[in-house]
């Protein structure tokens, strides 16, 4: 866009914002200044005082009256600390502390005058008091306005609104002031804020130091496009989940960048900066309360134990030994068969948590040899389950292997844990074990047997947990990791379905109620998780692309590639059989589960994971569908499959 001013102003503009970028005068400077202009405001009162000619006899008096009153600010100015702040974004606060500093020294020199004339060998405090009030009045507008002369060639160094980013604080209160000033303080980023938005409507319509302040309904594409508005800063202290992300669904709808103001205790060094506002996040936008925590039980439960995770270098695995480090656990033992995961895990465990008591243990789950040696080396106290296979289409196409690691891993561990005294054993399960349909969520539904059917057998004191959610998010090979590098790549986004939809996590939050779960239960219960609404798969595309800053079918195309195999539409939590209890936790709900022959089960399985190899594809999911009344696969080559002999 064109500027107004000639040449010569532009260049002259950009030699002071060059000045201002690299240059911040220091405090000591700003002070000596400061005395600077308080001794020529005397100069000035005194010439005034004698009609501009100061007879030659107070000439030397003068001087010493003029160090003194410098003396007296000076010595307010320290008190008031009146050249601290930055002269470039001068507030009414320091204007006010000038005239605090002015005042207070002007009255102690009126004392030290009255004390001058009442004791007559005190010439040299007996300054005339029209000259003080004279000096008073002079240092004051001196002041004033030199900080007003630096902050109007700073606002002129940094340009006009014209071409800068024009954005909306959410927010008039005062954070939003204080994000106002932040925004404004810094010209690298050439913010304008064009208005604030504020729910109270008391100061809806009004303007606040010269800044219109709107309600919510000005976030319509109209206005947006009108005023040419490109960012949206959310500054308000206490706002609820579901709040912040109505507002960043409003503003992302109209294709504004929203950025969040961090929490004060956020704050570097007690000051906000431009760097710290971040861009807001799908959690933000799909708004998720915090979870509430038993922590003592969960504590008392931990305290001196040692814990086992199995799939340790997992989403879940992973983010459960994180949750762990809060705790006074005697040691965790990360078990995983994916080496490099391992490592990494491993490396950022040692630098996050300095005295978190970790062993990372490469190990197959389903390799019962050295699962044994584990469990006798270690002799863990708890155990999480979480090593498994979990990608539905990979699963499809390999049900040897989904019963291989899924079922034979949690039938190994499950059986040692017993053998070995584990207290309580863990197991995490998905919402696709729920009617299953695919060969993931069956291998699934068989470990959540086994676990029922260990926790039926006599003889022992192991409490068997199963919980069980949906889809957390940002976990491996989720869709967000997936359509993040899409967007990145510059598209298109792939989505199986436009009518899918899926529950969603944060992985932290799935952990947590975990750990929750695991404390809560008695054994023997499936506990399944509150997951919220679904979500509309091809909406959390669309959100993807636009809180990257793109408009979603016109920068990035969204590509539907038809569901596959084994995928549901919408996910289910709990079968037709079982019934849910509520438990103390409002996100946890216990599973009312039918009950099942374990030995029965157990035979089966054992006979399953024997023969595995000497059965086909289609005999393998046969033998779970027999195992699993209600599994109604969709894979076309399954439909057809005969019972194998059982033997
Ligand atoms: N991610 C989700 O959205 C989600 C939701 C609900 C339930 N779950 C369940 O949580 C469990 C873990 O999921 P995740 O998202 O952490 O998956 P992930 O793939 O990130 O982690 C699984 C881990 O198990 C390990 N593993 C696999 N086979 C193993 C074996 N034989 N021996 C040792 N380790 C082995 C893998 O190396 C991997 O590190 C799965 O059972 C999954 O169904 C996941």
């Amino acid at each position: 866009m064109a500027d107004i001013y000639p040449a010569w102003i532009l260049h002259l503009r950009k030699k002071s914002l060059d000045i201002f970028n690299t240059h911040s005068v220091p405090r000591w400077l700003v002070f000596l200044a400061d005395l600077a202009v308080v001794f020529t405001a005397f100069l000035i009162a005194y010439v005034l005082r004698f009609n501009f000619h100061i007879p030659a006899d107070r000439m030397g008096i003068f001087a010493w009256q003029g160090l003194i009153a410098t003396a007296v600010y000076g010595l307010f100015c320290i008190i008031f600390r009146s050249y601290s702040g930055l002269i470039r974004h001068t507030t009414l606060t320091d204007i006010t502390l000038v005239f605090v500093v002015t005042t207070c020294s002007a009255a102690v020199l009126i004392f030290f005058s009255l004390i001058g004339n009442w004791l007559h060998w005190a010439d040299l405090l007996a300054i005339p008091q029209s000259i003080i009030l004279i000096h008073y009045v002079a240092v004051s507008l001196l002041l004033f306005f030199g900080r007003i002369l630096v902050k109007l060639v700073f606002l002129f160094a940094t340009g006009t609104s014209k071409n800068k980013k024009r954005v909306l604080i959410y927010g008039a209160g005062e954070l939003g002031f204080v994000v106002k000033r932040v925004v404004l303080s810094d010209p690298r980023y050439g913010f304008h804020v064009s208005g604030f938005i504020d729910d109270d409507r008391n100061l809806q319509g009004k303007k606040i130091n010269g800044i219109n302040v709107y309600g919510p309904s000005v976030l319509t594409a109209e206005f947006i496009e009108k005023n040419k508005i490109e960012s949206l800063i959310i500054a308000i202290k206490a706002l609820t989940v579901d709040r912040k992300s109505s507002i960043i669904r409003s503003a992302i709808a109209v294709g504004l960048e929203v950025l969040d103001t961090p929490e004060v205790d956020k704050w570097l060094a007690g000051q906000l900066r431009m760097p710290q506002f971040k861009r807001v996040d799908l959690e933000d936008l799909l708004g998720r309360e915090p979870i509430k925590l038993d922590i003592n039980t969960i504590k008392k439960g931990l305290t001196d134990k040692t814990i086992l995770i199995t799939g340790a270098a997992g989403s879940i695995g992973s983010e459960i030994a994180r949750q762990l480090t809060s705790f006074q656990c005697k040691s965790v033992i990360l078990v995983d068969q994916a080496e490099t995961p391992l490592f990494y895990l491993q490396n950022e465990l040692r630098e996050k948590f300095l005295d978190a008591r970790f062993r990372i243990v490469p190990a197959d789950v389903t390799n019962i040899a050295r699962m044994e040696y584990i469990f006798t080396e270690y002799r863990p106290h708890i155990v999480f389950h979480a090593a498994a296979y979990k990608h539905v289409s990979l699963m499809e196409e390999n049900p040897h292997e989904a019963v291989r690691v899924n079922v034979g891993g949690t039938s190994i561990v499950s059986e040692l844990a017993i053998k070995y005294e584990v207290e309580k054993f863990v197991m995490i399960s998905t919402d696709k074990s729920v009617n299953p349909s695919s060969v993931m969520g069956a291998s699934k539904r068989l470990c959540e047997k086994v676990v029922q059917s260990r926790a039926r057998q006599k003889g022992h004191s192991t409490q068997f947990i199963i919980t069980r959610f949906g889809n957390v998010m940002g976990s491996n090979g989720s869709v967000i990791p997936i359509f993040a590098k899409q967007i990145e790549n510059g598209g298109p986004v792939t989505v199986t379905h436009p009518e899918v939809y899926r529950y969603f996590m944060t992985i932290p939050e799935a952990c947590q109620l975990v750990l929750e779960a695991g404390f809560m239960g008695q054994g023997g219960e499936i506990f399944v998780f509150d997951m919220g609404q679904q979500v509309k798969i091809a909406d959390l595309a669309k959100a993807m692309i636009k809180l990257s800053g793109f408009i979603p079918d016109k920068d990035i195309q969204i590509v539907y590639t038809g569901l596959r195999p084994g995928e549901k539409l919408y996910e289910e939590l709990l079968t037709d059989a079982e019934l849910t209890i509520p438990t103390h936790h409002e996100k946890i709900k216990k599973a009312h589960v039918e009950a099942i022959d374990g030995t029965l089960v157990l035979e089966r399985i054992d006979w399953l994971l024997n023969d595995l190899y000497s059965l086909c594809a289609c005999e393998v999911v046969q033998v779970m569908k027999d195992l699993i009344p209600e599994y109604h696969t969709t894979n076309g080559k399954f439909k057809e499959a005969k019972s194998a002999p059982v033997k």
